[in-house]
């Protein structure tokens, strides 16, 4: 008898760790497939979204822009409203000071560490080799704390990714000898534009299924852990699919 009340008692309470257990299951599952799907999404929307404020969160995951595209189009007023926020630390006119920052007349293009009476970090100055391309000196912009690791310039770097493309538009003029503007490549994504549609359309296909998937799980809670995992396949392949794109072809 007494057995009997402890059996009641012992049932309900595997009972209920096994509801918890399957609800924590289900949620997980319904859960994943978003985390899954979010990164992706990311992508797209990632210069006007992170703050830039944590070092490092993604320091990848920018679509570089097809620069023979993007740069005769760009608007130069922008960009030069834009470097007004670097004149605090950089002097950009031609044989002008550094300052808290090397001078930047000519930087598009120019050789890292490129002022030879500037003392840079060991960081910059270990790649005095390496030209400030235009997909370096965009990387450099989205935060520069990322791209070179160790650098002393103390800003949090420009997210929004026309404010960079403007900028670098605008620098590349303040230059004797701007640097040539590669030939577009149209198979590349094109410009702000492109960031979005591109990356709207493959997410987009990986993204239906998966959100089809999910539900449809729903209905059928037993299936929701194995269901989640091949939702969240064709959401990873999506991502790598999108840099398969040869934007540096052309180099
Ligand atoms: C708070 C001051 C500060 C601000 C604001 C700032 N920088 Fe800098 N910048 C520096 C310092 C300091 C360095 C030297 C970094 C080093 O040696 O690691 C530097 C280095 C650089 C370099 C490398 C130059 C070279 O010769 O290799 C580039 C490019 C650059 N800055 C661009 C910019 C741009 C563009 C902006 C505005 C969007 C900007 N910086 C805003 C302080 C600043």
């Amino acid at each position: 008898m007494d057995s009997f009340e402890w059996n009641k008692i012992f049932g309900a309470v595997l009972g209920t760790v096994l509801f918890v257990a399957t609800l924590n299951i289900l949620i997980n599952g319904l859960m994943s497939p978003h985390k899954a799907e979010k990164p992706g999404m990311e992508v797209a929307v990632a210069e006007d979204t992170e703050p830039s404020a944590g070092g490092g969160t993604e320091p990848v995951a920018d679509v570089k822009p097809d620069w023979g595209t993007v740069i005769p189009v760009a608007d130069l007023a922008a960009g030069e409203k834009v470097h007004t926020r670097c004149q605090q630390c950089h002097d950009f006119s031609k044989g002008g000071p550094n300052k808290i920052g090397p001078n930047l007349w000519g930087i598009i293009g120019a050789k890292h560490a490129h002022m030879a009476n500037y003392p840079y970090s060991p960081a910059i100055a270990a790649l005095k080799d390496k030209d400030w391309g235009y997909d370096e000196f965009y990387a450099f912009m989205k935060n520069p704390k990322v791209a070179i690791k160790g650098t002393k310039m103390s800003y949090a770097g420009l997210s929004k990714q026309e404010d960079r493309i403007n900028l670098i538009a605008y620098l590349r003029t303040l230059s004797d000898a701007p640097l040539a503007i590669p030939a577009p490549n149209p198979a590349a994504p094109p410009p702000a534009e492109g960031a979005a549609p591109a990356e709207g359309a493959a997410p987009a296909d990986g993204a239906t299924p998966a959100e089809g998937a999910a539900p449809a799980e729903g209905a059928a809670p037993a299936a929701t852990p194995p269901a989640a995992t091949p939702g969240t396949a064709p959401v990873a392949p999506a991502a790598p699919a999108a840099p398969a794109k040869p934007t540096g072809a052309p180099k």
